[in-house]
C-alpha cells in the first residue's frame, strides 16, 4: 500500500473545533490568470496551492509572466502582469494535470494569444469533453486542431484576430461561459453567452474587479471590446473553498454531539446550493460573522449534527452544488428515507463520472440505490458497512467523499486511487483529523 490509499474509519468522538479550508479553486484560476494578463502588479493573499491552481500558474510562468510567492505553503503570490499581448510562445506544451477549469479556461486565453500553444492534461483530463469550449471558439475564428476533432485534449490552438460571438450554451458550465469572456477579452465587439441556468459568476465579479464589467442583458453576459485590465486596488483575497468546507458540514452534521465551525467560507449563492440542500435534509448549519471579501460574499459557517432526512433535490439547485454531490450523497446515505436527484447529467463528465463511481462506493457499503442516466436515487440507512475496499478512481472529491461516509461506518474504509487530493486540499489529512476525524493514510 501507498500514499494513494487512505484509511478511515468510525469516529470514537463528536468532531469538534475551528477549520479554516483553503482557498477557493475557482477564484484561485481566475485570479492567476486575470492578473498575469493585467497591466500592473497583482498580490494575492489565501490561494488554493493545490496542484489543479499551480498547473495554471506554471502555465502563466511559461509565457513569461514573473510569479513569485510570497510565503513557503504558497498561499501568497505576487503577479507580475504582462498585459493583454504581453504573453510570449512557451518552449513546450502546456499541461493541465487534472484540471479542467485550468484547460477550459486556458483556451479561451490562448485562442487570443498570436503564437501556438498545444494544451493538455492527465489522463482522466484527456477523457473529458472540450467540445463545448472548441466549437465557439472556432466560431470566434480560433483555428484548433486536437484528437477526435477536437473533442477531447491534446488540443493545438493557433489563436490571433478574433470576432465576437454570441453563444447559447447548452450547459449551465461557468467553465464555458468563462472561456467565452477570457477570449471576448481579445475579441472585436460585444461577446455575449446565455446558458441554461445560471452558471458560477465569478469570473463576472472579478473581470469588474480588473476594471472590465460584465452586463448582465436580456439574460445574456456581455463583454464590451478590452483595451487593457487594472489590477484591483491593494491585496486579493480568496475566500475559503465552500467545496471544501461540505466535507466537513456533512461529517458534522452525521456524527451526534459535533460542533464544527468553517472559517472564512465563501457562501456566493452560485455556490451555496449544498447548504441550501442539506439544511432541507435537515442539517443545523449556521452562517455566523456574516462579511464581504473583495466582491465575495463570506461567513463563518457552524455545523451541528442533525437527524436528515432524505428529499427530492429541486432542479434549479443543482447547478449551485454541482461540484458537492459525492458529499450530499453520503449524507443521504445517512438519512432517513429517500434522497433523489435528477437533471445532474454533468456530473458524469467530471473528474470521473461521479454517478457511477459513487454509486459502486456506496454500493459496496451495503447502501440501496438506483442510478439514472442523469441522477440518482439513494435509500438511507443507519449506519454503513465498513472493512471494504472503495474506489475513488483519481478523483478528489469522491476520496474525500469516502473518507466522510467512514465515520459513521462499523469498520474500517480503505479508499484506493486517493491520491488526487492534492488537487484541491493538500492538507486534508491533518485537517481532518485535528477536528477528530478517524482518518489517515495507509503508508503514514
Ligand atoms: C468550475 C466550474 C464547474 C465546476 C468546476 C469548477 C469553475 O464546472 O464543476 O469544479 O471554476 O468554473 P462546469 O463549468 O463544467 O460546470
Amino acid at each position: 500500500m501507498n500514499r494513494s490509499t487512505l484509511i478511515a474509519g468510525p469516529s470514537a468522538a463528536p468532531l469538534s473545533g475551528t477549520l479554516k479550508p483553503p482557498g477557493d479553486k475557482s477564484i484561485s484560476h481566475r485570479i492567476v490568470i486575470l492578473a498575469s494578463l493585467a497591466d500592473g502588479v497583482t498580490k494575492v493573499d489565501g490561494f488554493l496551492p493545490g496542484e489543479d491552481n499551480l498547473a495554471t500558474a506554471v502555465m502563466f510562468e511559461a509565457m513569461g509572466v514573473p510569479i513569485t510567492w510570497l510565503s513557503e505553503d504558497k498561499t501568497r503570490l505576487r503577479i507580475e502582469g504582462c498585459g493583454l499581448h504581453g504573453l510570449r510562445q512557451p518552449d513546450g506544451v502546456l499541461d493541465a494535470g487534472n484540471s479542467g477549469t485550468c484547460a477550459r479556461l486556458m483556451a479561451g486565453v490562448l485562442a487570443g494569444q498570436s503564437f501556438a500553444t498545444t494544451l493538455t492534461g492527465d489522463a482522466s483530463l484527456r477523457r473529458r469533453p472540450m467540445m463545448r469550449v472548441v466549437e465557439p471558439l472556432r466560431r470566434m475564428g480560433a483555428r484548433i486542431d486536437g484528437l477526435d476533432d477536437g473533442a477531447l485534449l491534446p488540443l493545438t490552438i493557433r489563436g490571433g484576430e478574433l470576432a465576437a460571438i454570441h453563444h447559447v450554451s447548452e450547459v449551465a458550465s461557468a467553465q464555458v461561459k468563462s472561456c467565452l469572456l477570457l477570449a471576448g477579452l481579445y475579441a472585436h465587439g460585444e461577446t455575449s453567452v446565455s446558458e441554461p441556468s445560471p452558471s458560477r459568476d465569478h469570473t463576472e465579479k472579478m473581470l469588474a474587479s480588473f476594471g472590465q464589467p460584465v452586463e448582465m442583458r436580456e439574460d445574456a453576459m456581455v463583454l464590451r471590446p478590452c483595451k487593457s485590465l487594472r489590477p484591483p486596488e491593494g491585496v486579493f483575497r480568496v475566500p475559503a473553498d465552500p467545496s471544501s468546507a461540505c466535507f466537513f458540514a456533512v461529517a458534522a452534521s452525521l456524527l451526534p454531539g459535533s460542533c464544527v465551525r468553517l472559517a472564512g467560507i465563501g457562501v456566493n449563492p452560485r455556490r451555496d446550493g449544498w447548504r441550501r440542500i442539506l439544511m432541507q435534509m435537515g442539517a443545523r448549519l449556521m452562517l455566523e460573522d456574516e462579511r464581504t471579501v473583495g466582491l465575495e460574499p463570506v461567513a463563518d459557517v457552524v455545523a451541528q449534527d442533525a437527524q436528515l432526512r432524505g428529499i427530492h433535490v429541486e432542479r434549479v439547485d443543482v447547478a449551485d452544488a454541482i461540484d458537492e454531490f459525492p458529499a450530499l450523497f453520503v449524507a443521504a446515505a445517512l438519512s432517513e428515507g429517500e434522497f433523489v436527484l435528477g437533471d445532474a447529467a454533468e456530473l458524469r463528465t467530471k473528474e470521473s463520472d461521479r454517478i457511477c463511481i459513487m454509486a459502486k462506493a456506496l454500493t459496496a457499503c451495503g447502501v440501496e440505490l438506483q442510478e439514472f442516466p442523469d441522477g440518482i436515487r439513494i435509500q438511507g440507512r443507519e449506519t454503513l458497512r465498513g472493512n471494504v475496499r472503495v474506489d475513488a478512481a483519481d478523483d478528489h472529491r469522491i476520496a474525500m467523499a469516502m473518507a466522510m461516509a467512514a465515520q459513521r461506518a462499523d469498520d474500517d474504509i480503505l479508499i484506493e486511487h486517493a491520491e488526487a487530493i492534492a488537487t484541491s486540499f493538500p492538507d486534508f489529512v491533518p485537517m481532518a483529523q485535528s477536528v477528530g476525524m478517524n482518518v489517515r493514510w495507509a503508508d503514514d
